[in-house]
């Protein structure tokens, strides 16, 4: 792996009160922020305008799969700015087929569609559903409980958490929310209106919970038996986070009739443009007798900026340095064994810490409720939120989730000396909050 030197920070004291300023004028406050302000960062380290350095468990939200600043990407960035930055969807350009080659050879038998974000993917899916059940009236969609899909308002429809519709009513219609990882309740929910089910491989926003491999093949079996399309949301647990390219690959992982599996639609985003902003949707070649890849013909679906040569060209190199650094297997032992080590940390703080979750750079370290950890229960914030504050202060960036799941999602390229010494800082706050 390519070490890379992290630049010396410039320092700028007095910006911090500055830009929070220029935020509360004149940015719509739709985000709880932490009080910290980003100057720039190298590799798995971000820096603030203080000059303060903090190693990046956080990767953007599963967004900085090279880390920060990557030489590649600049690289990249830089070659194909000088050729060409944009032509509209209405031509070819080379890096789009190449790059939709390479997600499909990655997949299964079919065809790419790009977006922008996850939830403008998600939004190609539930229309993807809708036209495939358009004939026979069926436009419905189940999903689960706990998942996360996006902010549109389809997102927020397909969302099977009420806090993220609230206040934006009347939601969508042809959405329904079933518990994760429950096939029966699945099988139960379907109606004659039912197109689809969409579940996410890993849940992210919901705290970090794995799809079992029963759950992915019961799903598989289920709408083959009842013509129903299977959807995974990969935006945060694909890409190589769970220690293979999609997250159902490593939980079917040598099982009987796992090799067979396959959903009929798969959401990008996130470490796909690793920080260019793109997202992508995967539609299987056939499913139930009908050319799925090809349902959207001419006119049917599009959007401006989707699969430029510059963020096309930014993919394939990122896809290229995780080839050629392993970054898959590397994801996936460094990983474990993180995650092992989360393990032991939680029986040794188990005033704290009730257990460990997730797969390769995916993780949880679920806390114990905020009322029952004497250091955090005068604190009203959740006990997420007040952990990752802590490591905050102790150099370290966590994402919360929920209130009892602090999340990491590190850059894929980090380092075992890298996750060795985040681990030391966690340990350390997990020790002084047990105090
Ligand atoms: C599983 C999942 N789906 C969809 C989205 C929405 O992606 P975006 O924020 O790029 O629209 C997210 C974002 O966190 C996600 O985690």
């Amino acid at each position: 792996m390519r070490d890379i030197l992290p630049t010396p920070p410039p320092l700028h004291q007095n910006e911090h009160a500055e830009v929070r300023e220029l935020f509360r004028r004149f940015v719509v406050p739709s985000y709880g922020r932490f009080e910290l302000v980003f100057s720039h960062g190298a590799g798995s380290y971000v820096w603030d305008v203080s000059g303060r350095r903090y190693l990046d468990l956080g990767g953007g939200i599963a967004v900085c799969a090279l880390g920060h600043a990557h030489p590649e990407i600049t690289e990249a960035l830089v070659e194909q700015s000088r050729r060409l930055v944009h032509v509209s969807n209405l031509y070819f350009h080379g890096p789009q087929g190449r790059l939709a080659e390479r997600l499909v050879k990655g997949i299964g038998p079919g065809k790419v569609f790009f977006a922008n974000s996850g939830a403008e993917a998600n939004e190609g899916l539930f229309k993807l559903a809708r036209r495939f059940g358009h004939d026979e009236g069926r436009y419905e969609i189940l999903t689960a409980i706990n998942s996360f899909h996006g902010r549109t308002l389809g997102g927020i429809a397909a969302t099977g958490q009420s806090k993220i519709k609230k206040g934006f009513e009347p939601i969508i219609p042809g959405f329904r929310h079933v518990p994760f990882n429950d096939l029966d309740a699945a099988r139960e929910a379907i109606s004659p209106a039912t197109a689809a089910i969409l579940i996410e491989g890993i849940q992210g926003e919901g705290g970090i919970t794995p799809a079992s491999a029963e759950y992915l093949l019961g799903l598989r079996r289920l709408c083959d038996e009842r013509r129903l399309l299977l959807f995974v949301d990969a935006v945060q647990c694909g890409h190589f986070r769970s220690g293979r390219f999609q997250s159902f690959q490593r939980i079917l992982e040598g099982l009987p009739g796992a090799e067979a599996f396959l959903p009929d639609g798969l959401s990008m985003a996130k470490s796909l443009g690793g920080g260019f902003p793109m997202g992508a949707f995967w539609v299987r070649s056939e499913a139930h007798g009908v050319p799925l890849a090809d349902l959207f013909g001419p006119g049917t679906h599009g959007t401006t900026f989707g699969g430029t040569p510059l963020g096309c060209a930014v993919a394939l190199r990122i896809l290229d340095v995780i080839e050629r650094e392993g970054l898959e297997r590397h994801v996936r032992e460094t990983g474990d064994w993180l995650k092992a080590q989360l393990e032991s940390l939680a029986s040794e703080f188990p005033a704290v810490v009730r257990g460990a979750r997730g797969m390769g750079f995916m993780l949880g370290l679920e806390l114990k409720p905020r009322e029952e950890i004497p250091a955090f229960a005068r604190d009203e914030r959740p006990a997420s939120t007040q952990m990752v504050c802590r490591l905050h202060e102790a150099g370290v960036l966590t994402i919360p989730s929920g209130g009892q799941i602090v999340r990491l999602l590190p850059p894929l390229n980090l380092s075992r000396r890298q996750a060795e010494e985040g681990l030391a800082i966690l340990r350390t706050v997990l020790q002084s909050s047990a105090a």
